[in-house]
């Protein structure tokens, strides 16, 4: 008989993909996904807890759903993610109705969690975080609505201990998937017609560093595999640390045709001293040269990064030092928080706290130069001619079409033409909007 599920996910690009595997396999158990989550015989909800604010999103839905599983005491809620590898058996104690509390090595579970939860009547904690995890085979199906652009895996974890960062607690140990399964996932996906592929994992230039004997391959090595099976046309991956990015990876810039020319390089902070107490291990200084380099290596390479502002000992002058980095590399885009605690993280021992106001009075200085610098260098390719992916059809401007640049742009155009989402267009940008470009249509079909 059939099944309903419903999952909420927060958080990351591997969250995402977490939630994917999870409906997946509950899928393979008839379970199908529904968008009610009062329709629900299990509901998912797949948690993050980067930032303080990411995690009371989670707690205040749990409440919402405890009220449905009081008309409906067949429902199993199940918590997922890092919050729940994080606050684990806390969560079982002060929220009893939750019946499932599975962590980020455990998403391959969950079927057999839900039954037994079912058979048992009993709440289920599945938390374990091994560093002799295997991150299984798996074969994703197509079933999405963009089927043209899919996430791949390569790595779990994290061994920075960047002093403000939870996911070494949350997710383990770096983890590297075999080399033949991404390739075979790759493979697979392209077979089904998917033409861009995004690499995925925490700290993606330290991949394999964990993997020995035939299996030892790097990530730049990774990424020229994964460049020659049939069918990619666009390759993308993200995260890194600045201080792992290799000159082999550079030239990857140079050297394959179809990897896209935008690096997130997360800095964080401009000044050194936070830096330091951040545990980043690299210098403005080596950071600059790094980006100097990219960019002798790939000159159309759009640089986008992550700010905290406010991290506890950031000083005035600190600040000003983030302000003139912003200057000096000129961001295509960025994210930037204000700095919170997070259970475990060792900044939430540091003192010299920084004050709520002055927190929020730097990020918005901060965002209004960024917005301002992001406006600037989307002026500077009107007038350029780009070959795009079709996205897809505006659902609210009749023949109007989306797109994206390999530089992570979106172009909007007019087209009569029935276009697919995946297809390859050439546009050129006439106009610079607040978000996005608008262009048009100068040939199809590629
Ligand atoms: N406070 C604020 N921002 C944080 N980030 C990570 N941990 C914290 C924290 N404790 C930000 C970093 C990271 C991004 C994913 O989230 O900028 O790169
Ligand atoms: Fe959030 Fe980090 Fe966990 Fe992703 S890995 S869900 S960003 S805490």
């Amino acid at each position: 008989m059939e099944k309903h599920l419903y999952i909420e996910t927060f958080g990351c690009q591997m969250n995402e993909r977490d939630s994917e595997i999870m409906a997946q396999l509950l899928g393979e158990h008839s379970y199908i996904q529904i968008m009610d989550p009062a329709q629900a015989d299990v509901i998912v909800i797949n948690t993050c807890s980067i930032r303080g604010k990411a995690a009371q999103k989670a707690y205040s839905l749990l409440g919402v759903y405890k009220k449905i599983k009081e008309t409906n005491p067949d429902l199993i809620i199940a918590v997922a993610g890092c919050v729940a590898q994080q606050d684990g058996r806390t969560l079982l104690e002060r929220m009893p109705y939750i019946d499932i509390v599975l962590g980020p090595q455990s998403v391959y579970d969950l079927p057999a969690l839900v039954a037994e939860a079912r058979a048992t009547k009993k709440n289920k904690l599945a938390t374990d975080l091994s560093a002799d995890f295997i991150i299984p085979p798996f074969l994703p199906e197509l079933a999405s609505s963009t089927p043209h652009k899919r996430f791949v895996t390569i790595m779990q974890g994290c061994n920075n201990f960047c002093t403000y960062c939870v996911v070494p607690y949350t997710r383990g140990r770096e983890i590297s998937r075999k080399f033949e399964d991404v390739l075979d996932e790759v493979a697979h996906l392209t077979a089904k017609g998917v033409k861009e592929i995004t690499l995925l994992g925490q700290n993606v230039n330290s991949y394999g560093n964990d993997l020995s004997g035939a299996q030892k391959h790097s990530f730049p090595e990774l990424l020229r595999a994964v460049a020659e099976i049939k069918g990619v046309e666009l390759l993308r991956f993200t995260t890194s640390n600045p201080k792992d990015l290799s000159e082999e990876l550079m030239r990857c810039f140079a050297e394959i045709p179809t990897l896209c020319p935008h690096f997130h390089l997360p800095v964080q902070s401009g000044s050194n001293h936070v830096l330091k107490l951040m545990n980043r291990k690299y210098t403005i200084e080596t950071y600059l040269e790094k980006v100097d380099k990219l960019r002798q290596y790939q000159p159309e390479i759009a640089i986008t990064t992550d700010i905290i502002v406010g991290f506890p000992g950031e000083r005035d002058q600190d600040f000003e030092d983030t302000m003139a980095l912003l200057e000096r590399v000129r961001y295509h885009s960025s994210f930037s928080f204000k700095y919170s605690d997070r259970p475990h993280a060792k900044s939430a021992d540091f003192g010299d706290k920084v004050a709520e106001e002055v927190k929020s009075a730097r990020l918005a200085r901060f965002q209004a130069r960024q917005d301002e610098i992001a406006l600037e260098r989307r002026q500077d390719d009107v007038g350029k001619t780009f070959t795009v992916m079709v996205e897809g059809k505006s659902k609210t401007a009749g023949n109007q079409w989306s797109s994206r640049t390999g530089t992570n742009h979106i172009v909007n155009f007019y087209s009569d033409n029935a276009l697919a989402p995946g297809q390859m267009v050439k546009v050129v940008v006439e106009e610079s909007c607040k978000h996005s470009l608008r262009g048009r249509l100068i040939a199809g079909n590629e």
